[in-house]
C-alpha cells in the first residue's frame, strides 16, 4: 500500500506550506497531496480552506485577495511560534520543490464550493510548463472539474473524491471518466467498495493517521492512504509502502 503525505508533512509542520512540502520531499513516500484554490488575480495557490482564517494570522476568502495581499500574512505561527514566516505557496512553487524528486503529486482542485471558473485550464497549463504530466494525479469533490480537466489532459490520471458513497458507483466513475476512487477510509468496508476493489478498482483513502486502521486497509486491498503522519506510517507498514 502506498503512502501520500496529506497536505505535505502536515502532522509535524504547518499544512500546505513550503516547509511541509520540503519535509515531505525528504521522505520515501509514494506521493504528496495538496489543495489548490484561485486568487482574485487568478493565481493558483495551495491552501486547504476557502478562507485563510484557520491557517494564517489573517482572515478573508482566498478568492477575494490577490497573491500579494495573501502574502502579507503568516501561515506558520498558527501551528507553532517556531514556524512563523511560512508563506502561502503558489502551485508553481510547490512543483519546484518536487521537480527533482520521484514523488507523485496529487493536486486536489478545491472547486466544490467556489467554482473558480477556468481553474482546470490554469492547472493544466502549469503542469505543461514544468513537464510533470507523468507524476500527477488530479482529484476533486467537484466532478465537473474532473471532467473538464480530463478534456484538457486525457493522459493525466484522475481521482474522484467522494464524501459519501452512491449507488452504481463503479459505472458512475467510469462514465466521468475517473481512474481511481478517493474516499474516506471508513467506507472501505462497505460492500460496494469491497466489490469495486475485487473488480480491480483503484481505491485510495483519507485521512489515515492510525497504524491499526492502516493495516486493515492494506489487507482490504486499498491502493494508497493519505496520511498526516507519513513518518509513523513508513515505520509501521514496512516494505510495501512505496513502488520506488
Ligand atoms: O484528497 C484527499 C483529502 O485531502 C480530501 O479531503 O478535506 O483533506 O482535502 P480534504
Ligand atoms: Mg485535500
Amino acid at each position: 500500500m502506498k503512502l501520500f503525505a496529506h497536505r505535505g508533512f502536515s502532522g509535524k509542520f504547518p499544512e500546505n506550506t513550503p516547509l511541509a512540502f520540503h519535509k515531505a520531499a525528504e521522505l520515501d513516500v509514494f506521493g504528496v497531496e495538496f489543495d489548490v484554490h484561485l486568487t482574485a488575480d487568478r493565481q493558483l495557490v495551495v491552501i486547504h480552506d476557502e478562507t485563510i482564517d484557520r491557517t494564517s494570522n489573517g482572515s478573508g476568502f482566498v478568492k477575494d485577495m490577490t497573491l500579494d495581499e495573501l502574502r502579507q500574512y503568516d501561515y506558520g505561527s498558527w501551528f507553532g511560534e517556531q514556524f512563523a514566516g511560512e508563506i502561502i505557496p503558489t502551485l508553481g512553487e510547490v512543483f519546484a520543490i518536487f521537480k527533482e524528486t520521484e514523488h507523485i503529486l496529487n493536486i486536489e482542485i478545491k472547486s466544490d464550493i467556489f467554482e473558480y471558473e477556468g481553474i482546470e485550464n490554469l492547472i493544466s497549463e502549469e503542469i505543461n510548463a514544468v513537464g510533470l504530466q507523468e507524476r500527477i494525479i488530479v482529484s476533486s469533490f467537484n466532478h465537473e472539474s474532473i471532467q473538464r480537466f480530463h478534456q484538457l489532459q486525457p493522459m493525466i490520471q484522475t481521482g474522484v473524491l467522494f464524501g459519501s458513497l452512491i449507488v452504481q458507483l463503479e459505472s458512475y466513475v467510469k462514465s466521468l471518466p475517473g481512474d481511481a476512487l478517493h474516499i474516506p477510509y471508513y467506507h472501505t468496508f462497505r460492500g460496494i467498495i469491497k466489490e469495486a476493489i475485487s473488480n480491480g478498482a483503484i481505491v485510495r483513502t483519507f485521512t489515515v493517521n492510525d497504524e491499526t486502521i492502516a493495516r486493515q486497509l492494506q489487507t482490504a486491498g486499498v491502493d494508497a492512504i493519505f496520511t498526516d503522519v507519513p513518518d509513523i506510517m513508513l515505520a509501521a507498514l514496512g516494505k510495501n509502502h512505496t513502488n520506488h
